[in-house]
């Protein structure tokens, strides 16, 4: 669980406020937080969008509050002294505040997350403020909300027309009113997002919104390429292709195993001598079973050490 954790949301809104752009990063397991931790980013989003690059959905909305505590929990083991975000998934906060509650407890109390984020606008702004007045920070996120895709009729970029940048500056509003401590910007044309980011106080985190927003976000796995089928989207910038690495090392490793090149004389365990033929009840060799017994002693010492 965190305990010394380098960022808070009132640092977050320091930082708005020098315009000191703020990095975050999704994460869904033990070893992604850890090393987006040590590469030094902001804040940790274990976003719903798990469903797409870990579960292998075609969408967020199959995603349970249980996978999202379970993910989290990960998370949060692994990046010990950095402010983590959960998504709150789908339609686990449209119903009564209790249930609502019910979904934050657990990503907070199991998921040992420090805040949550929620997609909509000023229709869920009483939700937001529910949540902030029992001591919970919120992130909102608006735009493109792909918990609502269906309904948007697509993956589509928001806030084109005069009317929809309307709608997009009051849902900012809405939000920041009811006590979000940021807001995210999904898809969102720059001129617009820029102009809400100037018109808050608190932070906007962008993705496909922009560079006028007070920090980006970015999904874990289309920033490494960690993907086979990675699809190019002309938001995200590619800042390492992890995939091919990692395929090219299974792929010799497959090859060595079929090639018997591996395990080599370098990865294996010796036993003693006479061990082979005390199995056959060769008497030279020592009795049995002190004999096996001492060899599973040395190779668990081998194998501890090699860890
Ligand atoms: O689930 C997610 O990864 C997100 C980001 C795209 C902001 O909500």
């Amino acid at each position: 669980m965190a305990s010394k954790q380098a960022l808070n949301i009132l640092k977050l809104k320091k930082m708005k406020r020098k315009g000191e752009p703020i990095a975050m990063v999704t994460a869904y397991d033990y070893p992604s937080a850890r090393l987006a931790e040590e590469a030094g980013v902001d804040m940790l989003l274990v976003g719903d969008s798990l469903g797409n690059v870990v579960l292998g959905y075609d969408s967020t909305i199959p995603v349970t509050l249980d996978d999202m505590v379970y993910h989290s929990r990960s998370v949060a083991r692994g990046a010990e002294h950095t402010f983590i975000v959960a998504d709150m998934p789908f339609m686990t906060y449209h119903g009564s505040l209790d249930e609502t509650l019910r979904g934050v407890r657990r990503l907070m109390q199991e998921g040992h997350v420090h805040a949550v984020k929620m997609e909509g606008g000023a229709e869920i702004a009483d939700t937001v403020a529910a949540v902030v007045r029992a001591g919970v920070p919120v992130l909102g996120h608006i735009g493109l909300t792909p918990q609502s895709v269906n309904q948007l009729g697509g993956y589509r970029i928001q806030g084109k027309d005069a009317k929809d940048a309307r709608r997009l500056l009051e849902d900012a509003k809405a939000l920041q009113e009811a006590g979000a401590f940021g807001v995210v910007l999904e898809l969102v044309t720059e001129e617009v997002a820029a102009e809400i980011t100037k018109l808050l106080e608190i932070p906007t985190i962008g993705i496909g919104a922009g560079r006028g927003c007070s920090g980006q976000v970015l999904v874990f796995h289309d920033l490494v390429k960690y993907t086979d089928n990675y699809r190019e989207k002309r938001f995200v910038k590619t800042f390492a292709d992890a995939g091919s690495l990692i395929k090219a090392g299974i792929e010799g490793y497959v090859k060595e195993v079929k090639g018997g090149l591996f395990p080599a004389e370098q990865h294996v365990f010796g036993a003693e001598e006479g061990v082979v033929g005390s199995l056959y009840g060769n008497k030279e060799s020592k009795p049995e079973q002190e004999a096996v017994q001492q060899t599973d002693n040395e190779a668990e010492r081998k194998v501890g050490a090699a860890r």
